[in-house]
């Protein structure tokens, strides 16, 4: 059986948690889709190009702890303007979605693009200020020196990277869910998300 839950939207909203949580939850795979992008744009920070990169990508490629830093994070935002380097990400993306016992992907552009079909769709966003003071004390927990405005500059700028390009801009599809995690606790935002996945059909 395939059912594939599609979970969008921007830096730091809380996806990432929301999407690890509903797949332990019902049994399923999970794809973080910004993984694919941010191998990618370390590739092409390494001088690599960056269709060559994506066309090259491999699983182990995904591993990476240096993956989550902010300048690989920039350096996918722009790699992802690409259309072809997005073009040769799909075919992975499509197989992972597909596969037998469920699967949920994180991304931009799963519910609107990659999974148009998916069974059910979420949307997660917060505010841009309590999205960049999440990501600046995780930063700082990990010993990164920067500061509230850094992030928050970085934040906006990702945003309006990944809203206004013309491949597959960040956007809810018309039929997802919307989930505001501005003032919801972890807890309560994998409660909405896991419900509203009920809604749609799934079963624990
Ligand atoms: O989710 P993330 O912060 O790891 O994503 C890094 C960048 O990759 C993000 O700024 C835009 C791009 N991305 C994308 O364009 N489409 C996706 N499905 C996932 C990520």
């Amino acid at each position: 059986m395939a059912f594939t839950i599609a979970i969008d939207g921007p830096a730091a909203a809380g996806k990432g948690t929301i999407s690890k949580a509903v797949a332990a939850h019902f049994g399923y795979a999970h794809l973080d889709t910004g993984l694919l992008y941010r191998a990618v744009g370390r590739r092409m920070l390494d001088g690599v190009d960056p269709l060559e990169a994506a066309t090259s990508l491999m699983a182990r490629d995904l591993d990476a702890t240096d993956l989550r830093s902010p300048e690989v994070a920039q350096a996918a935002s722009r790699v992802a303007v690409i259309p072809e380097v997005r073009a040769a990400l799909v075919d992975f993306q499509h197989a992972f979605a597909r596969r037998d016992g469920g699967a949920v992907l994180d991304g931009r552009d799963i519910g609107t693009v990659i999974c148009p079909d998916a069974e059910a769709k979420l949307f997660v966003t917060a505010s841009a200020e309590v999205r960049a003071e999440r990501r600046f004390r995780e930063l700082r927990e990990k010993g990164v020196e920067t500061s509230f405005d850094t992030v928050l500059a970085d934040v906006r700028e990702r945003d309006a990277r990944d809203m206004d390009r013309a491949a597959a801009p960040m956007k809810p599809a018309e039929d997802a869910v919307l989930i505001d995690t501005s003032d919801l606790t972890i807890e309560d935002a994998v409660a909405a998300a896991i419900a509203a996945v009920v809604e749609k059909g799934a079963v624990r």
